[in-house]
């Protein structure tokens, strides 16, 4: 699995001056990637969705009918698939995905691919690589705590899972899928045990992250306080640099 450097340069600044890493981890349906891409756009940073790339290897696993149970075959397929991001469009060997892994059969099916410590290892590969080339906003389960552990700003969201299934359920609606909210709500809470038990990469706040409950804030009052917080440490940081 690979990030062509085609597909680098397209995904960031040109990395003139030192990039910063701003992690954005949480359960899901907690509103991380909406806040995550319009705090990028306001920061003029790229964004990273790491949940996506998980999703993908779970489409490449679903389209090649691989044995959730046998970990080698999970583990080859993280050198046999190829991943180009074409801004915040994700090809999988060449092939526009980026709305196919939205599907819930996917969502279902992607905790077993995160559960692949080999798996995990070459994602966060990638994610480093692409965070070396540019200010980088990343939202995920472990880009705080794993991933990036020295990142400049890190966050935390968290939301009761009966607000998430409610977002949850809008989000199918939109893209024409009807779903019960107790469907989703029990989903949630499955994936939920999942991501925060898993061996490596388990879903944790890391010490160091600012958390921020969504619950009752509007996307445009979550994402400011996520600015707040980041032009204070820009400011602090520019300040160290010049003493
Ligand atoms: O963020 P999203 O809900 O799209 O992620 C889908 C799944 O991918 C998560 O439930 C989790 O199992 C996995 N994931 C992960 N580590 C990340 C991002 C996502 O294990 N950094």
């Amino acid at each position: 699995m690979r990030v062509t450097a085609e597909s680098q340069r397209e995904l960031g600044n040109d990395g003139a001056i030192d990039a910063m890493i701003i992690t954005i981890d949480g359960p899901a349906a907690a509103g991380k990637s909406t806040a995550a891409r319009l705090l990028a756009a306001r920061l003029g940073f790229r964004y990273l969705d790491t949940g996506a790339m998980y999703r993908a290897a779970a489409l490449a696993a679903i389209r090649e009918g691989i044995d959730w149970k046998d970990p080698a075959q999970l583990e080859s397929l993280a050198d046999r698939i190829r991943l180009e991001w074409q801004g915040e469009r994700l090809l999988l060997d060449g092939e526009d995905v980026t709305d196919a892994i939205r599907s819930p059969d996917v969502t279902e099916v992607t905790r077993f691919v995160a559960d692949s410590p080999k798996l995990r290892e070459k994602m966060a590969e990638l994610q480093r690589e692409i965070g070396s080339t540019c200010n980088l906003v990343t939202e995920g389960r472990d880009q705080g705590s794993l991933v990036f552990p020295h990142a400049e700003c890190k966050f935390f969201l968290s939301a009761d899972p009966h607000e998430r299934a409610k977002r949850r359920v809008a989000d199918y609606a939109a893209q024409g899928k009807a779903m019960t909210w107790n469907e989703v709500l029990q989903a949630i809470l499955d994936r939920d045990r999942a991501d925060a038990s898993r061996p490596v990469g388990a879903l944790q706040c890391p010490p160091d992250a600012v958390v921020i409950s969504t619950d009752g804030l509007t996307v445009d009052e979550v994402v400011a306080k996520l600015e707040a917080v980041v032009r204070e440490r820009q400011a602090g940081l520019s300040q160290a640099g010049s003493d």
